[in-house]
């Protein structure tokens, strides 16, 4: 273990400065608001609040599952628009729980829509809102990113980038494809994110290689125009693409505990991040799903100081990475960089470390 790590309890690495670019709304609830807004709404669901989580979280006891994990994803929690603002800004809140700097939230306007019939668009304003709202309160800066499931036709998922492009929200920087990545490959999206691509209003994140071997990871750049990999736990196998991703500065965006749950990465003390980055391939510790999970982004961390022997100034290292990565402009990284490190600063003084 690396100078240093003996004094970071988790305590201190709660309030260590993080800087988040892969976690989804719908897998970061609160417990306690949803289970509420469940027995309002008439779900049948038990009222006892730990029974109630082994409904909704991935079983502690199950073996590693990718599709039972996607499964997990319920999108009929919500009667109106003010529920959607209520589970947002309660779930936006817990994040203080985890130290966040910045973090680029991803949701899918569909998810929130699809049981009700919502206007995608009123579910967007009312989704940005909410967490802009709860990320001011904690002077957490926030940035969202645009998830569209794989099951989704793509002439749907063009209406509905269409629509969120001409929305013209500036807190919303990227475009996401999330979902079953073993059934719904990169060549069926090649429409949607040429046209992204081509129009330069969002940059392009893609969940690849998290199950489906490298090219997959290959496929979603060359392909799809991705400026980030969502997991990429593939690119530990394959030299020539960890030497594209260190040379393009393409990011990993990698979660090791819902790698685990999901089967991608079935041993986490040997998961690749350790190993991607002492090759010089940008990776990053993100949360995923902490709800689903049963977890917290300090877990991560927890993990990969554990099992990579990171000390505090990789993990300054990592987060500037994921800064580097960040879809917003050359000016805001320089601005916040300089904030973060501030931050960082008072932690090491703070804690000793
Ligand atoms: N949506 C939420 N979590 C996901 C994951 N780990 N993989 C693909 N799609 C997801
Ligand atoms: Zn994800």
């Amino acid at each position: 273990m690396n100078q240093g790590n003996g004094l970071l309890t988790r305590e201190s690495l709660r309030a260590f400065p993080k800087i988040e670019l892969h976690r989804h709304l719908e897998g970061t609830f609160s417990l306690p608001t949803l289970h509420r807004m469940a027995l309002r709404n008439g779900l049948s669901f038990p009222e006892n609040i730990e029974e109630f989580r082994t409904h909704v979280q991935f079983p502690k006891d199950s073996d590693p599952d990718f599709l039972k994990f996607l499964s997990l994803f319920k999108n009929d929690w919500y009667r109106s628009l003010d529920d959607v603002a209520e589970i947002t800004a309660a779930s936006v809140r817990d994040f203080a729980n985890d130290g966040l700097f910045y973090i680029e939230l991803r949701f899918s306007p569909e998810h929130f829509a699809y049981h009700n019939g919502f206007d995608r668009a009123e579910v967007t304003r009312t989704v940005v809102a909410a967490a802009d709202s709860a990320a001011r309160e904690q002077g957490l800066e926030i940035r969202y990113l645009i998830t569209f499931n794989r099951k989704q036709e793509e002439s749907e998922m063009i209406k509905l980038y269409e629509l969120i492009r001409d929305l013209g929200l500036s807190r919303i920087v990227g475009i996401d494809l999330a979902g079953d990545e073993t059934s719904y490959p990169p060549q069926l999206f090649v429409r949607l994110f040429s046209l992204i691509a081509a129009d330069g209003a969002f940059r392009s994140t893609i969940h690849a290689g998290e199950i489906t071997p490298a090219k997959q990871i290959w496929d979603a750049i060359d392909l799809l125009h991705a400026s980030r990999i969502g997991h990429g736990v593939a690119a530990i196998h394959d030299p020539d693409l960890q030497k594209l991703l260190s040379e393009r500065e393409i990011v990993l965006e990698q979660c090791i505990t819902s790698n685990f749950q999901t089967g991608s990465w079935t041993d986490e003390s040997s998961h690749p991040m350790g190993k991607l980055h002492s090759l010089g391939v940008p990776v990053t510790i993100n949360s995923d799903d902490p709800f689903i999970q049963d977890t917290d982004l300090t877990e991560d961390y927890a993990k990969a100081i554990r099992h990579f022997g990171f000390n505090v100034d990789d993990l300054v290292t990592l987060n500037l990475r994921a800064l580097l990565g960040a879809f917003i402009s050359n000016g805001e990284k320089q601005n916040l960089q300089k904030r973060y490190l501030a931050k960082v600063a008072e932690f090491r003084s703070n804690y000793g470390v």
